[in-house]
C-alpha cells in the first residue's frame, strides 16, 4: 500500500464528527475493517441490529451466539438442532482436565484458560480443517468447551473434583452448576444468561482485533481464540471487572470512599470500570449491571458494594465526568452471586468467546491477510561498525 493510501485510511473516523490525528495513539477512532455483526453508535449496542436492550430483556444465550454466527435469531428448530449440537460438546479431554489439576496454584485463571484452549486443539478432529463446516463445528465446541475448562479451575482452585457436565442442560444452567457442584439455582442462572448476553460480542474491541488478526494469517481457529484469550487479560480490558472488586474490597467501607477516590485521583492513579475507548456519554451495558447488581445484593441481603459502587459512580461523573463501563458493576454482582475474584474475566470469556468465533468466521469468510503499517520515526542512515569499534 503506498504512503498515501495509507494516509487516506489513518483519515478515516469512527464517524464522531472529530477529526482524527493521522496516527492516532492506540488507533483512536480508526476504522480498520468492515463488519456486519455489532455497531456502536451513540451509547446504543446492537448485534446484528438488535438492541442489546432488548436481547438483555429477552434472549436465551444461546440465541445470541446463533444470531452472532449465523445473522439471524434461531426458529424453534433451529435453536434446538444448535442446542443439541452444544449439549454433545461440553466434555473435554482428559489431558485439559490434568492439565487444569497440575497448573501451579499461583497461576492466574485466565493463564491456564490460554493453555487449556491450546491443548483443546491436539485434541480437535477438525483442527487443520479450514472449511467454513469445519469451523462451525470448532466453534460449536469451543462454546461448550470453554464452560467446562472455567467450571473445571473454578473447581480445582477451591480443592474440590471437577464436575461432569451434564448435557440436557443449556450454558448458563451448566456454568452454575459445574462451578457450584449443585443444583443450579434460578436466580444464578438468569443472572448469568444476562451477563453472557451482555458480554458477547462489542464491535472491534481489542481482543477481537487480536482474533482477527491472527486467523487472517489463515492459521488456526484455536490460535485465534488463544491470542483472543491473552489479550482479554488485561486490565485496561476484560481483567478491569477483578480489579473494581480488589479496590471495593480494599476501601471496605461507605466512610472511606471519599478519601480514596481523591486520594488516587490526585495521584493520576486511574479507577478501573470507569471510562471507555469509544462510548463517552456511557456504557449501554452499565445500566442493566447496575441494576442486577442491587437486585443480587438485595436477595442476598447485603447492598454494601452496590452502594458504595453507587457512590464511586456519583464521584467520578461530579470529579472527571467519567461514567462506569462494562466492567464496573459486574464486579459487585459477580461478588453477590458468589464467584471468586479471579474468575471474573474468565466468565467474560466464557461469553465474548462467542463474539470472538463470530469475527473469526467473518474474516475468514472473506480474507485478507491484516496488515497494518507503522510510520517510522527512528534514525536512517545508519552504518555498521565492528563491535570492537564502538563506543
Ligand atoms: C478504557 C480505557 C483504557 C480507555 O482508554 P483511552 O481511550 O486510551 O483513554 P485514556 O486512558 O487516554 O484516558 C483519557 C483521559 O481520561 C482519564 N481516564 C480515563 N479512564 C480513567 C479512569 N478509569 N480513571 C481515571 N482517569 C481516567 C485519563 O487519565 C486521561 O486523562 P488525561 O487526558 O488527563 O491524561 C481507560 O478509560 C481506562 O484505563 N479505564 C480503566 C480500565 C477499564 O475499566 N477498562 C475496561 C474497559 S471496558
Amino acid at each position: 500500500m503506498s504512503v498515501e493510501k495509507l494516509e487516506k485510511t489513518t483519515e478515516a473516523s469512527a464517524g464522531s464528527g472529530k477529526k482524527t490525528p493521522k496516527n492516532p495513539a492506540g488507533l483512536e477512532g480508526v476504522v480498520a475493517l468492515e463488519s456486519s455483526i455489532s455497531s456502536i453508535i451513540g451509547t446504543q449496542l446492537t448485534y446484528r441490529g438488535y438492541t442489546i436492550d432488548d436481547l438483555a430483556s429477552n434472549a436465551q444465550y444461546e440465541e445470541v451466539v446463533y444470531l452472532l454466527w449465523f445473522g439471524k435469531l434461531p426458529n424453534r428448530a433451529e435453536l434446538d438442532d444448535f442446542r443439541a449440537k452444544l449439549s454433545k460438546s461440553f466434555e473435554i479431554p482428559r489431558q485439559v482436565i490434568d492439565l487444569i489439576k497440575s497448573a501451579p496454584k499461583d497461576v492466574h485463571p485466565m493463564d491456564v484458560i490460554r493453555t487449556a484452549v491450546s491443548l483443546l486443539a491436539f485434541y480437535d478432529p477438525d483442527t487443520k480443517d479450514m472449511s467454513r463446516e469445519a469451523n462451525i463445528r470448532k466453534a460449536t465446541r469451543l462454546t461448550a468447551q470453554i464452560t467446562t475448562i472455567v467450571g473445571a479451575i473454578g473447581r480445582v482452585r477451591e480443592g474440590e473434583e471437577p464436575v461432569t457436565p451434564r448435557p440436557e442442560l443449556d450454558i448458563s444452567s451448566n456454568f452454575v452448576y459445574m462451578l457450584s457442584g449443585k443444583e443450579p439455582d434460578e436466580v444464578s442462572v438468569k443472572a448469568i444468561n444476562v451477563a453472557l448476553v451482555l458480554h458477547a460480542d462489542h464491535e472491534l474491541n481489542a481482543s477481537t482485533f487480536s482474533a482477527r488478526g491472527t486467523v487472517s494469517t489463515l492459521a488456526d481457529m484455536h490460535s485465534g481464540v488463544v491470542s483472543a484469550i491473552g489479550t482479554l487479560k488485561g486490565p485496561l480490558h476484560g481483567g478491569a471487572n477483578e480489579a473494581v472488586m480488589r479496590m471495593l474490597l480494599k476501601i471496605g467501607t461507605m466512610d472511606k470512599i471519599d478519601e480514596f477516590i481523591e486520594q488516587a485521583l490526585a495521584n493520576k492513579e486511574k479507577i478501573m470500570g470507569f471510562g471507555h475507548r469509544v462510548y463517552k456519554e456511557g456504557d449501554p451495558r452499565a445500566k442493566f449491571l447496575r441494576g442486577m447488581s442491587q437486585e443480587m445484593g438485595k436477595l442476598k441481603g447485603d447492598t454494601r458494594w452496590y452502594d458504595m459502587s453507587v457512590r464511586i459512580e456519583k464521584m467520578m461523573a461530579e470529579e472527571k465526568k467519567l461514567l462506569p463501563n462494562v466492567d464496573f458493576f459486574s464486579a459487585s454482582m459477580y461478588y453477590s452471586l458468589g464467584i471468586p475474584i479471579e474468575l471474573f474475566t474468565p466468565v467474560f470469556t466464557v461469553s465474548r468467546i462467542s463474539g470472538w468465533l463470530a469475527h473469526i468466521l467473518e474474516q475468514l469468510s472473506d480474507n485478507r491477510l491484516i496488515r497494518p503499517r507503522a510510520e517510522y520515526v527512528g534514525p536512517l542512515d545508519q552504518r555498521y561498525v565492528p563491535i570492537d569499534q564502538r563506543p
